[in-house]
């Protein structure tokens, strides 16, 4: 069951690139250079008059639902919101009929999302899931939606999960822009035929893995950390802190890097790990900016940085290099050094990384 691994999380961890694989089958032909979901084939109408999007969900899947929202509105042109299912359930919020809300749930069980769900519902939005459980309540309140075919996720950490759940996203948003005429032939064309390459790419990431817990050991004693990230790469680093909170115990907060210094800068010590994400992208050169920022004030910084790079090696403690791909793909790429640095600090700590303290797969109370 575990494969070989040690631990579920590692084994999912290094299942991600065949997940993708599969999440993909029969939905990006590569040869015909097109998308083809059968959700907007049966809703095409609806879809396509959909004034906004709403995503609902919790953790990790609020974080992918951040990297939609990016993808949606940059290919498809429909203004996204991204909730906390359980702010939105509780508050008034404004939904119309010409809404569409995106549920976004590994188990499809999680009580606050689908509640956010049944609200849509009561107000007539259209509700579309994005789940792994086939079969699971949120899948069955669904109108239609795109299920992410990863397999069973068994470690509580969440992990190819989300990159199954970025894959759906992409490959809707893709879609969407195509069918809606707002996304250039030429970029539809150049993202599927990346999109492709990417399952191999997280390959040679996952090689480098020996590497990677290397670096990680130099957490092991770290009381707090820091994460950073700009444009696709921010809600990475989200979900780099939420994996090194949840199993290593470390207490990590995530930010898009301009926002440090308008308050978390004043952390900044000798004793302060930031992790950037810092690959080669348009904000590239800004985030370089931050990086320096960082070391002028003593952190330590640990970066994933894309092959090749120069700039960043010069500053920081320790890097990272993933391979180079489009800027809307890089959270593919750039999520797997994350979710392997918090994984090596769960086991050099010794503690129980398939199940945390205090925590729950699904979580069905409220
Ligand atoms: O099953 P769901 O995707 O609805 O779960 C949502 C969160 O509970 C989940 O992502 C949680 O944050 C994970 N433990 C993160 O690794």
């Amino acid at each position: 069951e575990k494969g070989g691994f040690e631990h579920f999380m590692l084994k999912e961890i290094y299942d991600q690139p065949r997940c993708m694989a599969d999440c993909m089958r029969g939905r990006l032909l590569l040869n015909e250079k097109r998308i083809v979901l059968s959700t907007i084939n049966m809703h095409r109408e609806r879809l396509m008059k959909a004034e906004r999007f709403i995503i609902v969900a919790c953790g990790t899947s609020w974080h992918a639902g951040l990297i939609g929202k990016q993808l949606i509105e940059q290919w498809a042109n429909i203004p996204v919101e991204v909730e906390y299912a359980s702010e939105f359930r509780y508050r008034n919020p404004v939904i119309s009929p010409d809404d569409v809300v995106i549920a976004i749930s590994q188990s499809g069980e999680t009580a606050d999302t689908l509640a956010a769900f049944q609200l849509a519902k009561e107000n007539k939005a259209m509700c579309f899931g994005i789940v792994n459980v086939v079969g699971s309540s949120i899948a069955r309140a669904s109108d239609t939606g795109i299920y992410i075919h990863v397999g069973p996720e068994i470690g509580v950490a969440s992990t190819k999960a989300f990159t199954g759940q970025v894959t759906v996203l992409t490959l809707f948003a893709l879609a969407l822009g195509h069918e809606r005429g707002t996304i250039s032939k030429e970029e539809y064309e150049s993202t599927i035929e990346e999109l492709g390459n990417i399952p191999e790419k997280i390959k040679s990431v996952l090689a480098k893995d020996e590497e990677i817990k290397d670096i990680a050991r130099s957490l092991t004693y770290a009381e707090n950390a820091l994460y950073m990230g700009r444009g696709f790469n921010y809600p990475v680093a989200l979900e780099g802190a939420l994996k090194l909170k949840e199993i290593s115990y470390i207490h990590a907060e995530g930010y898009p890097a301009a926002e440090m210094k308008h308050g978390p800068i004043a952390l900044i010590d000798e004793n302060m790990p930031v992790v950037f994400v810092a690959t080669h992208h348009q904000l590239y050169k800004k985030i370089i900016s931050n990086i320096e920022e960082v070391k002028a004030r003593n952190g330590r910084i640990i970066a994933v940085v894309t092959e090749g790079d120069e700039a960043v090696k010069e500053i920081a403690e320790a890097t990272i290099e993933v391979p180079s791909t489009l800027a809307s793909l890089a959270p593919l790429l750039s999520a797997i050094p994350l979710q392997l640095i918090a994984y090596h600090v769960a086991v050099e700590k010794g503690l129980n990384v398939d199940q945390p303290r205090n925590l729950a797969k699904s979580v069905t109370v409220e």
